[in-house]
């Protein structure tokens, strides 16, 4: 929304939330999440077309297009538990708008939803017999967070769903002139509604397959004497594959990933697609799985005994440049470690206050430090967790010098260098390559 306001001055643009504290901070120096870019084009629009207010109802009444951007969580209870996406929270919004709109309004799906979700707002929306027309749309976020800014500002495409009814289509051309303030009208692509909903699903299922994919060769690669960052090359290098995504790494996280495809598993397992929805469902499996291995590749490396050693977390992120931890990787790595009773020092340039809410009630000794030389003094191991680039920067003499001995480097972004740190004296051990150990 701050983009649309930074792009068309000439609209307003208010965001309303129920949590009066958020858009205090929205309306505050420090806003409430980190995310590179933000912060500029927030202060530039804010109070002359972007307003942030909890007055609801009011806005509401007064805008022509409504975006409903409330979160979609996995449903923690009843039928689907564990797997479809809780709609509570949209359902409430779609009940309060048709309560207080008070002309024609656009209704722009910007959550991720199941498909079909739109087929129930709008039964919602029109059960009240007052003469009031509301068009749903459907307009998928494809930005990945860390690049939010530069892939709102020069989208790869925007997607726009609609009903093709001649109001659909009116109200679908009305959003295309918005996007079409800044983005090439060739990247604005239009269909029908339930394309629109799946097509999001599908495409981090995508991203997340490619991942989970590199990664189970990775464990292909760690039993012979393959090394996975000459395999995923050589892949890579055919034009049809592509090079995008095939990092290997301890595993997939974030908001989204997890979420939707296990949101596209439940949906086929809904139609009867049993075969389908267990090829989906592999995906999150083999995520797990890496990060199960990381886990117990630390334990075999280090003498089968964690118990009272010092381990050092690099990034607790769920990728660089975000403090976001949602679905990180190193949460479950933390909770295993601490299962196995080792000591955790965690580090993070952004992400140490989230650390700590994650890992709350945790039974085991941790201590946060931003500071990577002081998280990492006197321990006997570092895992690299999240790919900040200062981490690669590091002088890694100096962090082995102040370890214990054998210092054990375990790099789940395979981002160091691994033949340096050798040299240096560590025991390395990356993803999907062989260990160089001195012992
Ligand atoms: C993702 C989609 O990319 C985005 O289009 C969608 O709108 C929301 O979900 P995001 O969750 O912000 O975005 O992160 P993304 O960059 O996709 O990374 C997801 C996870 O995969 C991170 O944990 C990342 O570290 C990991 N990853 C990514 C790998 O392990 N290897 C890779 O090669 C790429």
């Amino acid at each position: 929304m701050a983009m649309i306001a930074y792009k068309c001055p000439q609209y307003k643009v208010t965001l309303v939330d129920i949590n009066p504290s958020r858009i205090a901070q929205w309306n505050s120096d420090v806003l409430p999440i980190y995310e590179p870019g933000l912060d500029e084009i927030v202060k530039k629009t804010r109070d002359r077309n972007l307003f942030f207010s909890i007055e609801i109802e009011k806005g509401i009444k007064e805008a022509d297009i409504i975006f409903v951007s409330v979160n979609t969580p996995t449903k923690t209870f009843g039928a689907g538990a564990g797997m479809a996406a809780d709609l509570q929270y949209w359902e409430k919004t779609a009940r309060q708008i048709q309560s207080h709109a008070e002309s024609n309004c656009i209704i722009v799906e910007k959550s991720t939803l199941p498909v079909k979700t739109a087929l129930a707002m709008e039964r919602i929306l029109t059960s009240n017999a007052n003469a009031i027309h509301f068009d749903i749309l459907s307009n998928p976020e494809f930005l990945a967070e860390g690049t939010a800014i530069e892939n709102l500002e020069n989208p790869d495409r925007v997607l726009i769903g609609s009903r093709e009814t001649p109001s659909g289509l009116r109200a679908r051309n009305d959003l295309v002139e918005i996007y079409a303030n800044w983005v090439p009208r060739k990247r604005i692509i239009t269909s029908n509604i339930w394309s629109s909903e799946l097509s999001k699903l599908v495409a981090n299922a995508f991203l997340a397959q490619r991942i989970s994919s590199i990664n189970s060769i990775s464990a292909l690669c760690e039993k012979t004497e393959a090394n996975i960052t000459e395999v995923s090359t050589a892949v890579a290098m055919d034009s049809r594959i592509g090079d995008k995504f095939l990092n290997a790494s301890v595993g997939f996280g974030g908001s989204c990933f997890k979420k939707d495809i296990l949101n596209l598993v439940y949906l086929c397992r809904y139609y009867g697609l049993q075969e389908v929805a267990d090829y989906w469902e592999g995906v999150v499996k083999i995520n797990d799985y890496q990060k199960e291995r990381f886990v117990l590749n630390m334990l075999t490396a280090m003498f089968n005994t964690l118990a009272g050693k010092k381990i050092c977390l690099f990034g607790f992120a769920f990728k660089a440049d975000t403090g976001d931890t949602r679905e990180s990787p190193a949460i479950f790595i933390s909770r295993q470690l601490i299962e196995e009773k080792a000591e955790l020092v965690i580090s993070d340039p952004k992400a140490l206050d989230n650390a700590k809410k994650d890992l709350e009630g945790l039974n085991g000794k941790i201590s946060y430090i931003v500071d990577p030389y002081e998280a990492s003094y006197g321990c006997d191991a570092i895992a690299v967790m999240t790919e900040w680039e200062t981490y690669r920067q590091l002088d890694y003499k100096k962090i082995f010098k102040s370890m214990t001995k054998l210092a054990f480097i375990f790099d789940g972004r395979n981002i160091l260098d691994h033949d340096k740190l050798f040299e240096i004296g560590f025991n390395v051990f990356p993803i999907g390559k062989p260990p160089q150990t001195h012992f």
